[in-house]
């Protein structure tokens, strides 16, 4: 079997330069990533970092400077422009962070209008799939609202329903929950994860919210147009002085400053405690960190104030 069979998605050494000389940015600099039939991966990273630009080069928006993109088997990188169209309305389905709904059509027509795209395909006989997919997105009560009738969550919800209209096996979705509240954000999220576990789809999704990484089954992180392994992140392991538990001082966010140290503490309720009585403590202000390697003995420590 070749390393392309059991992947929805195979991209190898991706390569987008945009503008010329001087003026030439590298966005995305050489990432490969294949994804599993199943799979929910996220794509994180600061602004600017390509995020965009790889997505929109694997869902054959925009032509890569270089290298492969496979999607569902279709060379997508290397296709002549013509067959793009189809070969997106067949094999992927897009989710945006702006909806992109047509404002002119009801959300049921919305919905349709995107089987229209596929060879042979046509938005009046596609109305009663959509309804029914509508219907299993809980908006079954709003097939005949306009755009502008709906929620921020309602119209991603039908955003998504327009993206599986055409059954495509993969799903890429650039920022989804940019625009909504953090409840319809989870909810939408929610619906995305139970389509990918149950139907066998593959999902990429652009986010920059921390909360939903819980759902992904992989992340990848992008900085400067490359992948960067979280694995080989920057780990600085110290002792919560209270409960002795080995906390991460690089990310940890519940800390206290005595006199020139920054204590921290795997929780809110061991601050309190630490607060109260700092005395009971001993060692607990002293600066340096805790080696991963003895990580499972020692006594409480803190974390030194210099960064
Ligand atoms: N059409 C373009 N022409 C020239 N440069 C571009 C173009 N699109 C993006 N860039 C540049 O490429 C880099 C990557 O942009 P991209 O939009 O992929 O980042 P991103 O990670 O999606 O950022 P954000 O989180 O802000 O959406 C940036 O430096 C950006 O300025
Ligand atoms: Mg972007």
């Amino acid at each position: 079997m070749t390393s392309t069979a059991d992947a929805l998605l195979e991209a190898r050494d991706l390569v987008k330069v945009y503008g010329e000389g001087h003026a030439a940015t590298r966005a995305v600099d050489g990432i490969s990533v294949r994804i599993a039939p199943g799979e929910l991966v996220l794509v994180t990273g600061p602004s600017g970092s390509g995020k965009t630009t790889l997505l929109s080069m694997l869902g054959a928006l925009l032509r890569p400077t270089s290298g492969e993109v496979i999607v569902g088997g279709v060379d997508a990188a290397g296709a002549p422009a013509g067959e793009l169209p189809r070969i997106r309305a067949q094999k992927i389905g897009f989710i945006f962070q702006a909806f992109n709904l047509l404002e002119a059509l009801s959300a049921v027509e919305n919905v349709a209008f995107a089987a229209s795209l596929v060879p042979g395909g046509s938005l009046r006989a596609a109305l009663p799939e959509a309804a029914e997919l509508l219907e299993r997105l809980g908006l079954g009560h709003r097939l005949l609202h306009r755009p502008r009738a709906l929620s921020g969550g309602e119209k991603q919800r039908v955003a998504i329903a327009r993206a599986l209209i055409n059954d495509p096996p993969l799903i890429l979705a650039d920022e989804p929950t940019g625009n909504l509240d953090s409840h319809s954000g989870q909810e939408v999220m929610m619906v995305l994860h139970d389509i990918v576990r149950d139907e066998g789809r593959a999902a990429l999704i652009v986010t920059h919210d921390p909360r939903i990484e819980e759902i992904a089954d992989r992340i990848l992180w992008l900085e400067d147009g490359r992948l960067r392994d979280r694995k080989a992140e920057r780990h600085d392991w110290v002792r919560d002085p209270v409960c002795g538990m080995r906390v991460d001082a690089w990310t940890a966010t519940i800390t206290m400053d005595v006199d020139d140290a920054r204590v921290v503490f795997c929780s809110s309720r061991c601050r309190e405690r630490f607060e109260m009585e700092p005395g009971a403590y001993p060692g607990s202000a002293a600066p340096g960190s805790l080696d991963p390697s003895d990580a499972d003995e020692g006594r409480p420590r803190a974390e030194g104030a210099s960064s």
